[in-house]
């Protein structure tokens, strides 16, 4: 199966209309955590055996995982956990806009597909927009978790949850990274990198008070985040 897709291609632009909480969950109304590009969904597969008191919900553009995954929470009979296939940056911004208030407790983005060029920027899974609709999702005290092996990766993705101003660090969280992960479990490729011995670059925010920021000025933003005077290549 291919690495990667293009998530700009015309298939991966179609806006899927992605099923609605209760029909997703047995019991719709707890909490949820949200984790973009859940691969293969090992992680949530775990995780919802774990923690039965939350829901969790993997989104994922490859298909044949989503599938796969589904089949395995299945056999596993989890009514908590759901996976479900889509391009995260086209169909996730109504459905989060649609979630009973409040009902998004933490969103997770792990190991995201590394295009890192600024001519790929348009690829990257954190655009602006969906920054801003997790970050409308997401009440204050909520969390939003990232990581990644790839410091080129990572590191605009947080100068733009930054500069929206809408997440901050918890209290006595501000070394660089985390050097654990505050989740009980680790993704497929978290435990690749972890056996390679490589490091993994981790940060968890919370939402704070502040109002949304305009859509425009972010995406403004972004262009200078990849400025490539900032040291990107082409
Ligand atoms: C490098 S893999 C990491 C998978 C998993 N999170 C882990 O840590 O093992 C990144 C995943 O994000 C998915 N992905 C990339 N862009 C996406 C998008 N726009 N919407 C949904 N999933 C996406 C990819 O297909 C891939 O499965």
């Amino acid at each position: 199966m291919r690495q990667h897709v293009n998530p700009l291609s015309r298939f991966f632009q179609l806006p899927r209309e992605l099923a609605k909480p209760e029909e997703l969950f047995a019991q719709s109304d707890q909490p949820l955590h949200l984790d973009i590009g859940a691969a293969r969904g090992m992680f949530l597969l775990e995780l919802a055996a774990l923690q039965p008191e939350w829901n969790h919900l993997g989104v994922e553009i490859r298909l044949p995982l989503v599938l796969a995954a589904e089949k395995d929470r299945e056999q596993r009979q989890l009514r908590n956990l759901s996976f479900l296939f889509c391009n995260a940056n086209v169909s996730l911004e109504s459905w989060l806009a649609a979630l009973p208030k409040g009902q998004l407790h933490r969103a997770s983005i792990q190991f995201p597909d590394p295009w890192f060029k600024r001519r790929h920027q348009k690829r990257r899974v954190l655009q602006p927009r969906l920054l801003i609709a997790l970050a409308a999702a997401l009440e204050p005290g909520r969390e939003l978790f990232i990581q990644s092996d790839v410091l080129p990766v990572i590191e605009p993705m947080l100068l733009l949850v930054e500069q929206s101003n809408c997440f901050e660090r918890p209290e006595g969280n501000l070394s660089p990274w985390l050097d654990t992960n505050p989740l009980p479990v680790s993704t497929e490729r978290e435990r690749y990198v972890r056996q390679q011995g490589l490091p993994i670059y981790r940060r968890l925010y919370q939402r704070n008070q502040q109002p949304l920021p305009d859509l425009s000025s972010l995406e403004a933003a972004w262009q200078q985040i990849d400025n490539p005077e900032n040291g990107d290549q082409s």
